[in-house]
């Protein structure tokens, strides 16, 4: 540490992170650092020393610190990185709590959403909602996610799914990243379900999609990834392809909404087209798997979407065997996964994937920032990385897991600011 830090977090109990910049396959997922009386230096936004209480008092002998520094008691808690959620729908308007009971009577989520229910329901709220109606509901879904340990997400659009309402919620995707501490990282999602006026006339929507949504969507740089929903009865392999190599062409960076309810082929698409992530994955077979491994495509897996949807897990462990970084994301959606909490996922990946406390704190933080191309810059503490801390309730990371149903973060630090106190949003 050459200059005085701005903030130091010490009476760290443990300190578990993964490291390095890249997401971390097989073995290596669940190999993390842990050190035990730890302390955290920060200068402005930046992570400038990660040590042990001996170096800290070492260095203040050396009076390395001014008047100025912060010091910040973690009580002995666990410590780690600001998580993050690699798959959200947090832009819409209008809850679907109504579909519960159809579900619960025995209809599928591919039955509703044929009859015009489901995302089309949610369609029609968000195209009816105003930009301020759009960010008042993201600022109150992104303060839920922040208590419960965020500090950086990917939204997607795809609840407009006509030009000027995919814009809009592209906008207030960017709205909210001016105002809320929250990191956001854009996707265009126009490919999310064929709105009910091109019913039966796929083929057209999807060169509304290249042809003008695509265009508008890059020329204003308001997304980085283009995803799609590539699902029997929504879009084809064929029609997936079309709309990702379209999206490449215009730079925006391909993510695959891959097998999630059958096995359609997403996983060796997400591959074939260079995608950085697959997602849901749960029907993907071997074939698709093997070809994710050999791109080192990250795997994002929603195992609270399998859990509301009451559909079978994704085969995480196999993933892990077989090479392929495993993500964790909440997949938060007003149809197939209503929560904001990526404790609850955490939860969910160690005791339905059986994936080790180790591996998922990897697939939340390090490999999640992989799944958006963020890992050069977070899911880590390191001297270097962004300052995106979290001080648990907890122990150890252990607790977090068995602990569950309840929210285990007491401080969240975001670029080096404080943005939750006693799990409240400051
Ligand atoms: O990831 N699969 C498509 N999209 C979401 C669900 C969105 C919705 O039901 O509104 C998903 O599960
Ligand atoms: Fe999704």
């Amino acid at each position: 540490m050459n200059n005085f830090p701005d903030l130091i977090v010490k009476n760290i109990g443990l300190l578990a992170t993964p490291e390095g910049k890249c997401a971390k396959k097989g073995k290596e997922q669940g190999k993390i650092k842990l050190i035990e009386d730890a302390f955290i230096a920060v200068q402005g936004d930046t992570i400038t020393g990660v040590g042990t209480e001996e170096q800290l008092k070492a260095l203040e002998k050396q009076r390395n610190f001014c008047y100025k520094t912060q010091i910040v008691d973690a009580g002995g808690s666990l410590v780690t990185p600001g998580l993050v959620d690699p798959h959200t729908h947090l832009i819409f308007s209008g809850w679907r709590q109504k579909e519960l009971s159809l579900k619960l009577k025995g209809m599928s989520y591919l039955e509703i959403l044929k009859m015009g229910g489901g995302i089309l329901n949610t369609v029609k709220n968000t195209r009816r909602a105003s930009l301020e109606d759009l960010i008042q509901n993201g600022r109150t879904a992104l303060d839920r996610m922040m208590t419960h340990g965020t500090t950086t997400c990917e939204v997607k659009s795809g609840y407009g799914l006509n030009v000027e309402d995919e814009i809009k919620s592209l906008e207030a995707i960017r709205e909210l990243n001016k105002i809320h501490p929250m990191e956001l990282v854009p996707t265009f999602l126009g490919a999310h379900a064929v709105p009910e006026e091109y019913k039966g006339k796929t083929g057209e929507y999807v060169e509304l999609i290249n042809k003008q949504m695509i265009p508008r969507v890059a020329g204003e740089h308001l997304a980085e990834f283009c995803d799609v929903f590539c699902e029997q009865g929504v879009f084809s392999v064929d029609e997936s392809r079309k709309i990702l190599e379209c999206g490449k062409n215009h730079g925006l960076i391909p993510k695959v909404h891959a097998d999630e309810m059958t096995s359609l082929g997403g996983a060796n698409l997400a591959a074939e087209v260079g995608a950085i992530s697959a997602d849901h994955l749960i029907h993907a077979g071997d074939e698709g798997l093997c070809a994710m491994a050999e791109k080192s495509v990250v795997a994002v897996l929603l195992p609270g979407t399998s859990l509301f949807l009451n559909e079978s897990f994704a085969r995480a462990r196999t993933m892990i065997e077989m090479g392929i970084p495993v993500a964790l994301a909440t997949d938060f959606n007003p149809g197939s996964c209503p929560t904001e909490s990526l404790q609850l996922v955490m939860n969910l990946a160690c005791m339905k994937y059986r994936m080790i406390p180790e591996e998922v704190l990897t697939a939340v933080t390090l490999n999640a920032a992989s799944a958006i191309n963020m890992a050069s810059t977070i899911g880590s503490i390191e001297p270097g990385k962004q300052a995106d801390i979290v001080i648990w309730n907890a122990p150890d990371l252990d607790f977090i897991i068995y602990h569950f149903g309840v929210n285990l973060v007491k401080t969240v630090i975001k670029k080096g600011k404080f943005t939750v106190n006693d799990g409240q949003v400051i």
